[in-house]
This record gives C-alpha cells, structure tokens and sequence, in this order.
C-alpha cells in the first residue's frame, strides 16, 4: 500500500477532496465518532510555535481513539545539532503511524518524507503550504454558504462543493507573499472555481495570473468572501512597510469597511487585533474565526482517517 502523505494541498484530488469534506460533515451529526484510530501512534513535532494546529491535531487524533506523542522541540537532540533527517529517521524507526510536523523552512516536509515510512502530515513550512488550514477555511466557507441556500439546516446531506462555491468571489488581504495559508488557499479555492482577488500594499504581493488590488474599497461591493491575513514579520529579513498602523489604516476591516454587506470574513489565526480586523467585526456573526477553529478538528479528524486508511 502507498503512503500518502499531505504536504501541499494537490496532494489530493477534487472527489478525495469531497470524501473528506462528507466524512467531516458526518462528525458534526455523530456525537460518538467511531474510534477508528484505536492502536495508533501519532508523533507531533513543531519547530514553529503553534496553537491551533498542534492541538487541533492532537484533540482530532485522541477524538478518534489514537494516541499522541508530543517532541518537545527545545528538549529534543536537534539542540545538540542533530538533523533534522536524522530526527526523521530516529522517530520514523519507533513505527508511528504518522508524522505531523511544522517547520520554519519551506519544503521541510517534504524532506522529511524521504527519511520516512509512515505519512507525513505538514502543519505548515515557512511560506510555501498549510495544506490543513486552507482545507478546513474552504470546509467553512461551504458550509456557511450552504446554511445560506438551505434553510432547513439537514446536515445529513450537502450537496457537492464545486456547486455551493459557483460564483463565489473571494479578497484574500494582507501579506500575500509571506503566507503559506494564501498559497495554499489560493490553489485550493481556484481549483474549485472561487473567483480570486488578492489585496495587499505593494510590497505583499507577488507577480500573479490573479487580479489584485491596493485599496479595500475598490473590491469591496464585488466579493462574497474576505480573507485576511496576519503580518508575517517573522519572516521579514528587515522592515518592508511604515508600521503595522500605517497598514491598518488601508487594510483592516472594519465595521465602516464592512458596513452591512453580506461578506463572511475569515483569518487563519492568530490575529493582529485591529490590524487585521477590527474589535467590532471580530465579534460580529459574520466574522467565523472561531467556526474555523471549531470545523478545524473534524477536517484533521477526517484528514487522518483518510491517510491512515487509504
Ligand atoms: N492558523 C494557524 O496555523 O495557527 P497556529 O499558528 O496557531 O497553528
């Protein structure tokens, strides 16, 4: 049997895609997931501090009957200068069942997968894929937008994704080019034929196949979806922008910004309060910054049941 491993988010296909999506909206029905995990080890290592994804991960997993080993990085052997495919290959020899990582270099899952024979699982590597994250952010904008085209709120059945996102238009905002969750996104949601635009002073962006914009106000009465992203400093090598004021002042949304549409807003985490968004939209019901934390452990949970059992 092949080991699948999930680096980047065209690691898997649109149907698989879908399967993962159906096997989520079915832990939103059953109270008791079934312990499908049961006998299973799953070791997570972070070399990039986290909240949401390691625990996201380890709640999903024990959800699911398997068992979590956490490295603790600052305690672990790549202190005293070992590899970090040599710290593959040792984890790898104490036959977990799967291996989810985080690392401040692009392409370190990647690499890892060559010292292993169980899947690697990337939570994120510098600015190249968060593949989990775009998954779980298109897993909560269908649903929001099918509990906007279906009234009665059966969850026993959606109806398949490409056809709740036709005609959906999206502004992801902020620092484009540092983001792995943009570049993961932004593959993920054209695949599935999400009109993109992509907001970011100069200096954020990348050159692009897809339509940009400096200035909020010109996309805003053409979206259905805002996006926005957290500055990625640590990953700037000196100071590319004014401060993080100046930049808020063009690029947070804000209650004015938003004014009554009907725009869902989502941001991967953590936020810049009031730099990203502002106090008022973030507790506002059409901010679902906390649904995709919630929705974040179901899609881990099926994420892992479908690598471990296909
Ligand atoms: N969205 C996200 O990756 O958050 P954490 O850094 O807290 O895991």
């Amino acid at each position: 049997m092949r080991i699948r491993h999930l680096i980047r988010t065209t690691d898997l296909q649109l149907n698989e895609i879908e399967g993962i999506f159906r096997h989520t909206d079915s832990f939103s029905i059953d109270t008791q997931p079934k312990k499908i995990l049961e006998n299973k080890r799953f070791i997570t290592i972070f070399f990039e501090n986290s909240t949401r994804t390691l625990s996201s991960f380890e709640i999903a997993i024990k959800n699911l009957g398997g068992e979590v080993i956490r490295l603790d990085v600052s305690k672990s052997s790549t202190s005293k200068g070992e590899s970090i495919a040599d710290t593959a290959a040792t984890l790898n020899a104490m036959q977990p069942h799967g291996i989810i990582t985080r690392h401040n270099s692009a392409g370190a899952s990647n690499f890892l997968a060559r010292f292993t024979s169980c899947p690697i699982i990337n939570g994120g590597d510098g600015a190249h894929a968060h593949p989990t994250q775009a998954l779980l952010d298109l897993y909560t904008i269908r649903r929001c937008f099918w509990h906007k085209q279906n009234s009665n709120n059966d969850l026993s059945y959606i109806d398949d994704t490409l056809k709740i996102l036709k005609n959906k238009r999206i502004a992801i905002v902020g620092d484009i080019k540092n983001s792995r969750v943009a570049n993961s996104n932004i593959e993920l949601l054209s695949r599935f034929g999400v009109d993109i635009t992509l907001v970011a002073p100069p200096h954020f962006l990348y050159k692009t196949r897809f339509k940009t914009s400096y200035n909020l106000h010109d996309i805003i009465d053409n979206i259905d979806i805002l996006m926005s992203l957290r500055t990625q400093t640590e990953r700037h090598n000196n100071q590319i922008y004014g401060s993080l004021k100046d930049y808020a002042n063009r690029f947070c949304i804000t209650k004015e910004l938003l004014g009554d549409r009907d725009i869902i807003v989502l941001h991967p985490g953590p936020v810049h309060r009031n730099i990203d968004i502002d106090d008022y939209v973030l507790s506002d019901s059409r901010c679902k910054v906390l649904q995709q934390v919630g929705n974040g452990v179901k899609i881990r949970m099926a994420i892992m049941s479908f690598l471990i059992h296909n």
